[in-house]
């Protein structure tokens, strides 16, 4: 399975802080924000990633991510022009994807919670139509919505309802067949001028072929679209990673853990870092494992 990261968009809803940098690369406590869903795609095995953004911003994440050999990963880059909608990644990245399954994730999304790189695995190797992943919410009017039935099989998608059916929002990680890039070539932009990620996601629902995992209460996704968002995503990574002495969303422990990379690797990382607590982190997992 290949992953793609979209980390597009011109971030108009944080302006000032986006003025001169993408969102994606804001500072989420210690790391910045393309760390974390670049994490799930990770945890979930995968290592032949594509980074999309804006034609301006795509040499800040090669100089932050570079071709990805230090993290055992194989990264690649590509250009969205214009905020043309989500759907278009499989556009850009059709040959990319060749005949493989893709998972997508959006370069703002942070998840967190007990099990996640295990359930990816498991539906990252099982993967039929799509795999959306939903997530209570209180403001659900927002977001993507699914609604459910008793049994917990998707029966409806909307985008952004003034009159949500559920609070269950579609968080923005995606997995698919390679039907995908298919069906994202033949949806038609909607009155916001984008292609919807819900329009390919409903031709999977009419196919009987779309699968909704909630991700439950228990768990964290999080938004960082506004100025508080984004703070309280911060507040929440620094409260478990003081209170537990675990990192959340380190790359390089992923890779190490993952077995991307070894031990000497992951070591000689943190010795780069050796005057951040970021890399004597590093220097001690490698030691102890
Ligand atoms: C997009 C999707 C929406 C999804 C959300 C998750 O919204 O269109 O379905 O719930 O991402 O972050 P946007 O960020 O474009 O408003």
């Amino acid at each position: 399975m290949k992953g793609i990261v979209l980390a597009g968009g011109s971030g108009t809803r944080l302006h000032p802080l986006t003025h001169a940098v993408s969102k994606q690369m804001l500072p989420v406590y210690n790391k910045p924000m393309i760390y974390y869903p670049l994490s799930a795609l990770m945890l979930g095995g995968i290592r032949d990633i594509l980074v999309i953004s804006s034609p301006s911003h795509v040499s800040m994440f090669q100089d932050l991510l570079g071709d990805g050999s230090r993290l055992g990963l194989n990264i690649e880059y590509a250009e969205q022009p214009l905020a043309n909608g989500i759907a278009e990644a499989f556009l850009i990245g059709a040959e990319y994807i060749g005949n493989d399954s893709v998972a997508l994730v959006l370069g703002d999304n942070i998840f967190h919670g007990p099990g996640f790189g295990r359930l990816l695995n498991k539906e990252m190797s099982e993967v039929d139509g799509c795999v959306l992943f939903g997530y209570p919410v209180s403001d659900p009017e927002r977001y993507g919505i699914g609604e459910v039935d008793e049994q917990g099989n998707l029966v409806s998608l909307e985008e952004k309802p003034v009159a949500p059916r559920s609070n269950l929002a579609l968080t923005g990680l995606y997995l698919y067949d390679n039907a995908v890039v298919d069906i994202a070539k033949n949806i038609r932009p909607s009155a916001r001028g984008e292609l919807e990620i819900t329009d390919v996601n409903q031709v999977y629902l009419e196919r009987g072929q779309a699968k909704l995992i909630n991700l439950g209460r228990g768990f964290a996704w999080l938004d960082t679209g506004t100025y508080d968002s984004l703070l309280q995503a911060s507040q929440y990574v620094q409260v478990l990673e003081q209170r537990q002495g675990v990192r959340i969303a380190c790359l390089e422990e992923i890779a190490f853990r993952m077995g991307f990379i070894d031990a000497e690797a992951c070591y000689a990382l943190g010795s780069q870092l050796q005057r951040t607590d970021y890399g004597k982190y590093l220097m001690e997992i490698a030691g102890r494992d």
